[in-house]
């Protein structure tokens, strides 16, 4: 069987603090993050993972500087624009998660530009969540899964795990099986809340912008030396 997962979660950390570190502002971090997103990926493909997930902008992150925000925004758009050539080449299909209408419309427009480009693409699922927040969506679910009991769509008895699922942003994705957290912090920050249910966490201290091919390997082989249980004994996974 194999030990790559199939599912990859990223939350990319520490882009602030590896500037600060260098004595460079937070432009700079970023910009240097953009080029581990792009190593990461191609990465990822070589090591047959089917599904990779990157957490790029956060509900919460409209609370930073407006400068960092439009810095953000304009470096989505350019690695879009930059690396959608890539991307056919690698034979990745682009899909978002999050509230894609808030975004600004260069962003929202690029994006669905590669998303429409890559779409009959059969090779690795690249996720950018932009605008997500793991309560939004859940919220989001609920609250549509609510219109349609109130419209005798769906009957209150057959709402179950399923029905959540189908109404997440996330319902095209399997559950992830392994989430990454670079830079030390070891917390979920409101990532993707239901997919995570049997995750395996895996923390680095290393900065986003220093985390390259060897990191992900590492991450990786730690990853398959763990045993998954889903919540029965050692015993009944080997009988
Ligand atoms: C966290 O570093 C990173 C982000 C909030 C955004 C992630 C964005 C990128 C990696 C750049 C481009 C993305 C794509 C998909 C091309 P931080 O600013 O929170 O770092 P800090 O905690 O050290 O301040």
């Amino acid at each position: 069987m194999s030990k790559i997962p199939k599912h990859v979660a990223i939350i990319m950390d520490g882009n602030g603090r590896w500037a600060k570190l260098q004595g460079k502002n937070r432009v700079t971090g970023h910009q240097q993050g953009a080029k581990s997103v792009k190593e990461i990926v191609e990465e990822a493909v070589a090591q047959g993972i089917e599904y990779l997930t990157l957490y790029a902008f956060s509900t919460e992150n409209w609370s930073r500087p407006k400068d960092e925000v439009n810095l953000l925004m304009k470096l989505l758009v350019s690695s879009l624009r930059k690396e959608f050539h890539r991307m056919v080449d690698n034979n990745i299909r682009l899909v978002s998660i999050g509230n894609i209408d808030a975004l600004p419309t260069p962003v929202k427009d690029e994006l669905l530009s590669v998303i429409e480009k890559t779409k009959n693409n059969t090779g690795m699922v690249l996720t950018l969540a932009l605008n997500y927040g793991g309560k939004e969506d859940l919220t989001q679910a609920m609250r549509t899964i609510a219109d349609k009991v109130k419209n005798s769509i769906i009957s209150p008895e057959k709402v179950d795990e399923s029905t959540i699922n189908e109404h997440l942003y996330t319902r095209n994705l399997p559950p992830v099986d392994l989430l990454i957290r670079t830079s030390g912090e070891e917390r979920i920050s409101n990532f993707l809340l239901w997919h995570i249910a049997y995750t395996e966490l895996y923390f680095t201290k290393t900065l986003w912008p220093d985390f390259k091919k060897e990191d992900l390997k590492e991450a990786l082989l730690n990853y398959a030396k763990r045993e998954r249980r889903f919540g029965k004994t050692s015993e009944q996974l080997t009988s």
